[in-house]
C-alpha cells in the first residue's frame, strides 16, 4: 500500500532552509523562514529563557504527563500576555496550552468545526501559506477576503470591509494579530475599531492569529487588536506562539484563548479544545510551557527577557530601514521605503517568482517564491550584498 505514494516537493517555507544551509557560497543569504537571526546569523537562546531552563532542569522533579490544560501557570501567564493585566476580558478569558502556534490554530480550527459543523474561516489573501493546508485538514471551508494591495504595500481596508460584507452570519475571520506573514501590513487602530464594529454587525466571529507579539512595535502595542476585540466581540478565539517572542521555535509551545460570555462558558469551550487535543496527540509538550511560564512569572527573568525582546526587534527595525535606505541609493527612487514602513519579520520585495530563481541561483540568496524575505536574515554585513542583487534582477 504505502509503496504508491510518491516523494513530496520540499516544504516552500522550510525547504528554503536546508536548501541554503547545503549551498556553498560563503556569500549565502537566508531570507526564507521566519527564524530570527542577530547581527552574526545565529538564532541565540535568549538568556532569559537559559536561565530558567537552568532552573527548571535543577527543579524537574518527575517526567509524568503534563495536565491536559498544559504546564501549572502557563495558561494564566499567557492570557494576561496577550490581553494584559485589568484588561475587563479577563475573567471571561481561557487558554490551553499546545504545540506551538499550528497545534494552537488546528485545536482552534477543531473546535469552531465542533460548535458548527458548517463553518467557514476567511483567510486573508495573502496569509502564512501554511494557514490553507492546516486549517482544511482541520475539515473547515475557507473563503478569502482580499488584504493587501501590492501598489501601496499596505492593506487594502475598503476591500476587506467589501468581501466581509457578503460573509454569512456565524462564519469566522482570521486576523493577523500583527507583523502580518507575510506581507508586514498591519491594520492600523481604527481600522481594528471598524472592524470590531463590522464583525459584530454581520455576526462574525473573530480568530486572531498572533505569532509576533513584541516583534513589531511592542508588546502592548502589538496586542492592541487582540485586546480591543476581547473587550468589544461577544467572542473571540485567539492562537498564539511562543516560537518568535520566547525564540523557542523546537520546543513548541503556543497556545489557544477562547473568550466568551462568561469564565463558564469558556472553560465549556476550553475542555473541548483539550478532547480535541487528546484525539490529536493527547497533550502539550512541557518544557517550554515550563520555561515561559517562568519568564512570565519571575520579576526578572520577565524584566531581561522584554529587554532582549526589544533588542530582537530593533535589530529588524534597523534592518528594515538599512535595506530601505540601499535600495534608495542604488535606484535613485523611494520604490522600496515601504519596507521601512512595514513591521514584524517580513516584507515581499514585489519580485515575480523568476527574479526569486535567479537571486537563489545567480546570488545564492533565499526567500519564499511570492518575494517574501525574513527581515531578520539581514545583517550590516549582507545588506549592501542582497541590495545589488535585488536591483541587479529589477
Ligand atoms: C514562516 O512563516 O516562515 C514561519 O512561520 C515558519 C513556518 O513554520 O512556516
Amino acid at each position: 500500500m504505502l509503496q504508491d505514494l510518491q516523494q513530496l516537493p520540499p516544504d516552500p517555507i522550510l525547504g528554503l532552509s536546508a536548501a541554503c544551509a547545503a549551498d556553498p557560497n560563503p556569500q549565502k543569504v537566508d531570507l526564507g523562514a521566519g527564524v530570527y537571526k542577530d547581527e552574526q546569523g545565529r538564532t541565540p537562546i535568549m538568556s532569559a529563557i537559559k536561565k530558567a531552563e537552568q532552573a527548571w532542569i535543577q527543579e524537574e522533579d518527575t517526567k509524568a504527563y503534563t495536565p491536559q490544560m498544559g504546564v501549572a501557570g502557563f495558561a494564566d501567564a499567557i492570557t494576561k500576555l496577550l490581553l494584559g493585566d485589568g484588561h475587563p476580558a479577563l475573567a471571561r478569558a481561557r487558554t490551553l496550552q499546545c504545540p506551538g502556534g499550528s497545534g494552537a490554530l488546528q485545536v482552534a480550527a477543531r473546535v469552531l468545526k465542533r460548535a458548527r459543523d458548517d463553518v467557514t474561516i476567511w483567510l486573508s489573501d495573502p496569509s502564512w501559506p501554511n494557514h490553507r493546508p492546516l486549517l482544511s485538514s482541520a475539515g473547515v471551508a475557507l473563503q478569502d477576503y482580499p488584504y493587501y494591495d501590492p501598489r501601496t504595500h499596505a492593506v487594502d481596508f475598503g476591500a476587506l470591509t467589501a468581501a466581509l460584507n457578503r460573509a454569512d452570519p456565524g462564519n469566522v475571520v482570521l486576523i493577523h494579530g500583527c507583523c502580518h506573514n507575510p506581507c508586514g501590513a498591519d491594520l492600523d487602530e481604527d481600522q481594528w475599531r471598524a472592524l470590531a464594529v463590522q464583525l459584530n454587525d454581520r455576526q462574525l466571529t473573530p480568530f486572531i492569529d498572533i505569532a509576533y507579539q513584541g516583534l513589531g512595535e511592542g508588546l502592548d502595542e502589538d496586542a492592541f487588536g487582540v485586546r480591543y476585540l476581547a473587550e468589544h466581540c461577544p467572542e473571540l478565539v485567539v492562537a498564539s506562539s511562543a516560537s518568535k517572542n520566547f525564540g523557542l521555535y523546537r520546543e513548541r509551545v503556543g497556545g489557544v484563548t477562547f473568550v466568551t460570555a462568561s469564565g463558564e462558558q469558556s472553560e465549556r469551550v476550553r475542555s473541548h479544545g483539550a478532547s480535541v487535543a487528546r484525539g490529536l496527540y493527547s497533550l502539550p509538550p512541557a518544557h517550554g510551557g515550563a520555561l515561559v511560564t517562568r519568564v512570565l512569572q519571575s520579576v526578572e527573568l520577565n524584566r531581561e527577557w522584554r529587554q532582549e525582546l526589544e533588542g530582537v526587534r530593533e535589530r529588524i527595525n534597523a534592518m528594515r530601514a538599512a535595506l530601505a535606505e540601499a535600495m534608495r541609493e542604488r535606484l535613485n527612487d523611494g520604490r522600496f521605503d515601504f519596507v521601512a514602513r512595514q513591521r514584524g519579520m517580513f516584507s515581499f520585495l514585489g519580485l515575480s517568482a523568476a527574479q526569486v530563481e535567479t537571486l537563489r541561483q545567480d546570488h545564492s540568496i533565499y526567500m519564499v517564491a511570492s518575494s517574501r524575505i525574513n527581515v531578520a536574515g539581514l545583517t550590516a554585513a549582507n545588506v549592501a550584498y542582497v541590495a545589488d542583487a535585488v536591483a541587479a534582477v529589477l
